[in-house]
């Protein structure tokens, strides 16, 4: 993809579900002089998101799409996007599969970040899923968005080793400390 600095920062859509803490860091990093990326535009499936307020915070413009009728929200997100003219996508903890339609309108622009070593642990309650199997090591993944969960090319890995006190929300604070690092080195690995 083609670098972009400056007022010419490649416009971006962050989609949310939940807390945004992945969210609360990407916009940190965008307003950075040598971030890629500006947010021009934060989309929840979830009104009562937690991380809509960083939304509101930074003045970023906020969209809610139920997703109760997907092909319908996805009709509305395109529009949205195109009218925005954004070209980049980032999923920051959204709870929602995209379809192959709407991919496709953005070839290889769509990107996750998921807390785990993948292909291992795709989907949800992974911390879980890697305690109750004695792990040793887990970490997190950001990768290309397909309409398989959790499945397109790795951008970028981050491993971390698994401690015999480890529980489930320690493991989950400590990789959620490695994704606010990783996302924006992935982005920066794909812009630069
Ligand atoms: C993160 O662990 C992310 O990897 C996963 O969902 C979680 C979202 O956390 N996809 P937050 O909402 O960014 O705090």
């Amino acid at each position: 993809m083609k670098k972009s600095i400056g007022p010419d920062k490649v416009k971006t859509a962050v989609f949310i579900s939940g807390t945004g803490s992945n969210l609360k860091n990407l916009i940190k990093f965008s307003f950075k002089k040598n971030s890629p990326i500006s947010i021009n535009l934060i989309i929840s499936n979830k009104s009562n998101a937690e991380g809509l307020k960083y939304a509101n915070q930074q003045k970023i413009e906020k969209k809610i799409i139920n997703f109760i009728n997907p092909k319908e929200s996805e009709k509305k997100i395109i529009n949205l996007l195109e009218k925005k003219k954004i070209s980049f996508i980032c999923l920051a903890g959204f709870m929602k599969i995209l379809s192959n339609n709407f991919l496709k309108r953005f070839n290889g622009k769509v990107i996750n970040i998921h807390p785990s070593l993948l292909p291992k642990y795709k989907g949800l309650d992974t911390h879980k899923r890697v305690l109750k199997n004695n792990e040793k090591f887990s970490g997190c993944t950001v990768h290309y968005v397909t309409s398989k969960l959790d499945s397109g090319k790795i951008i970028l890995q981050k491993k971390i080793k698994i401690s015999k006190t480890d529980k489930e929300n320690t493991l989950r604070k400590k990789i959620l400390r490695e994704e606010h690092r990783l996302y924006p080195r992935a982005i920066k690995k794909i812009f630069y």
